[in-house]
């Protein structure tokens, strides 16, 4: 029997197989899987609690509860300039992230378009575009800023180009995408009336004197442009599933279509937490900023003594590092032979570079390390790291 031809092609997530390998490895520290060890804060945990223990625990109204709705176009209007977003007109809440981004594709893609993706990128996007019946086009992001080719980027849009997915902070690179970049993109998008789909749930994660900047808060960009965040990262609540995306009318209603028959609605109970989580004040994203800056420059500090170079991410909490050096050293011909060696011999589990590029060959000498994790967590593998001091 053929089944799908489309999931024939895909590969099982080298992340959850880095993880597999790690844990066969007794006292491996895995920062490959970005996800924190710490706990999540204790008054959204409350919330949750509480939540459950009112009885909201039946379907919550689809395309999501009125609570977070109201709380997610509030923030939005304070932290991202997107005052023209109606809580009934330009949101639906999802199973976090993931499901926005399919929901996403599948209401404004169709088969035989073309849809843009930075790389390297994160390991979905490919996948939910080929779900879709799209054909992914790359632009490469160039080490060590990660800049992008203005021109090479203009030459992709075609009158086929139907959306270009842009994430920011970016993950793996850590990039932070500029206003001017930002801008250029909106006007290809405008050109070529395209939608730009924009995943946003690092947007807290943001290092020294970078801005977040939301596409959507660009007044030519309100009817071209799926905005998507979740609670995943910001508040370390990646078990829960919960996400939103935010669009035009028109755009929303298709992905209310499609998000009722993927899934019906996210975890009752948990949207009003996070909704709860969206009202925390300044404080909350300030102490949140600290905490990584440390983290991030913890390990950095520790990879910079060795031959696995990294490169410092302006957001998000990755690194990822140009280990051409070490490579050569220790004889090791792909990311893949590297990212097991470092289990092995150093006790740490990593991301192999090529997982983060179409073609593996891109990304052969580069590893990608998270940092989501505890200080202790974090000084242990510093420890490890101190072994492979040059
Ligand atoms: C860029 C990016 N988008 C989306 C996700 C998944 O997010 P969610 O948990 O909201 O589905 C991740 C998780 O690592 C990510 O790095």
């Amino acid at each position: 029997m053929e089944l799908s031809k489309i999931t024939a092609t895909f590969k099982e997530s080298v992340i959850r197989e880095m993880t597999r390998v790690a844990n066969q490895h007794p006292g491996c520290i895995n920062l490959a899987q970005g996800f924190p060890d710490f706990p999540a804060p204790e008054s959204i945990k409350q919330a949750a609690i509480e939540a459950i223990q009112a009885n909201i625990n039946q379907y919550a109204i689809t395309w999501g509860s009125e609570t977070l709705r109201t709380a997610i176009a509030k923030k939005v209007a304070k932290y991202n300039n997107m005052k023209w977003v109606d809580k009934d007109l330009n949101i639906v809440v999802c199973c976090g992230s993931t499901e926005c981004m399919i929901s996403a594709m599948k209401a404004g893609v169709n088969p035989g378009d073309e849809v843009i993706i930075f790389s390297p990128f994160y390991e979905n996007y490919g996948p939910d575009c080929l779900l879709s019946g799209a054909t992914p086009k790359y632009i490469k992001l160039n080490p060590p800023d990660w800049t992008f080719d203005f021109d090479e980027l203009e030459n992709l849009f075609t009158t086929k180009t139907k959306a270009i997915i842009l994430n920011t902070p970016n993950n793996p690179t850590g990039k932070v995408f500029s206003e001017k970049e930002i801008k250029f993109i909106a006007d290809l998008c405008i050109k070529y009336d395209a939608i730009a789909i924009t995943d946003e749930i690092y947007e807290h994660i943001i290092y020294d004197n970078n801005k977040h900047l939301s596409i959507a808060s660009l007044d030519e960009m309100q009817d071209n442009s799926i905005t998507i965040n979740s609670i995943s990262k910001t508040y370390s609540l990646t078990g829960w599933r919960v996400g939103w995306t935010i669009a035009s009318e028109k755009i929303t209603s298709e992905i209310k279509k499609v998000h009722d028959f993927l899934t019906v609605g996210a975890p009752a109970p948990l949207q009003e937490a996070a909704a709860f989580a969206l009202s925390l004040d300044y404080d909350y994203y300030s102490w949140l900023r600290d905490f990584y800056t440390k983290a991030r420059d913890t390990l950095y500090n520790a990879l910079k003594e060795t031959d696995l170079q990294p490169i410092k991410p302006q957001g998000a909490y990755y690194i990822m590092t140009n280990c051409e050096k070490y490579m050569e050293k220790h004889d090791l011909k792909t990311s893949t032979e590297l990212a097991l060696y470092l289990i092995k011999n150093i006790g740490i589990a990593t991301v192999p570079g090529s997982s983060f590029y179409a073609s593996g060959k891109d990304g052969e000498t580069q590893t990608r390390f998270c940092f989501c994790k505890k200080p202790e967590t974090l000084n242990e593998a510093k420890r490890k790291l101190e072994k492979l001091a040059i």
